[in-house]
């Protein structure tokens, strides 16, 4: 049986004091629950993040990386950087990064990549638009997601990634896909998954939802098989929120 992991995506969202107020009230929350917890924060709260959950069970990543080690990248931030600073964790392939900063396959592999190298574990976003579920493409689209992002992996540094399905159409939007929309894809990309390793590995691997995934729809989300957790943006900025999701995916 595989661990659910939920994980917080707080995208460009709280300063300094709104993060400390955040961390702090979830510690208590977060304490005793079973289930894995991460929070992905902006770049200017990992330091708070890291020094308020030190000896904790929540762990802190970041929301993106980029894939040289140093140089002449304006505004960028490296996986050694990230290391140093003792982040576990990265996003890379979130679907804004892919829509409003040009991100493509060929970059979040290389970010994966970087990411692994450097010892993080890595959360690699995938999913389909609107237009192209209606276009009946959703399994090649995610599968070519997930194949390309993949792409240099092996099977020891497989078990450093989570792979967080979110269809971009349901992402912020309160659309929800429904429970059974996102085992379908979550399974598909296990079997994608055990084609590009095998069993053993499409067994071990998590594979969470994401896209307003919130306190409200988690139970029934949390109980489908193939879906191992879940990436959570709005309902992660709320401790008594994201802690009913922590809740319901420690009874697995
Ligand atoms: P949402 O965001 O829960 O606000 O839809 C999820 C995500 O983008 O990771």
């Amino acid at each position: 049986m595989r661990k659910k992991v939920i994980a917080g995506n707080w995208k460009m969202n709280k300063n300094r004091k709104e993060a400390k107020e955040l961390i702090e009230a979830l510690k208590p929350i977060a304490q005793d629950k079973t289930c894995g917890v991460i929070i992905c924060v902006p770049f200017t709260n990992l330091e708070t993040a890291l020094t308020l959950t030190d000896g904790t069970n929540i762990k802190v990543g970041a929301e993106n990386v980029h894939f040289e080690k140093s140089g002449a990248f304006t505004g960028e931030i490296s996986a050694d950087m990230l290391t140093e600073m003792g982040v576990e964790y990265v996003i890379v392939g979130h679907s804004e990064r892919r829509q409003y900063f040009g991100e493509t396959d060929i970059t979040v592999n290389k970010r994966l990549l970087a990411g692994l190298e450097a010892g993080l574990k890595v959360i690699l976003c995938v999913g389909e638009t609107l237009e192209e579920r209606e276009q009946g493409i959703t399994e090649e689209i995610v599968a070519k997601q997930v194949k390309i992002a993949l792409q240099g992996t092996c099977e020891k540094c497989i078990k450093n990634v989570i792979i967080a399905y979110e269809p971009v159409w349901a992402i912020g939007t309160g659309k929800t896909a429904t429970a059974e929309q996102a085992e379908e894809v979550c399974a598909f990309i296990r079997k994608t998954i055990e084609g590009l390793f095998n069993k053993e590995v499409a067994d071990g691997i998590t594979i969470q939802y994401g896209g307003s995934m919130n306190e409200k729809n988690c139970a029934e989300l949390l109980s489908k098989e193939d879906i191992d957790g879940g990436l959570i943006g709005g309902a992660s900025l709320v401790a008594e929120k994201f802690g009913v999701l922590l809740e319901e995916a420690s009874k697995y």
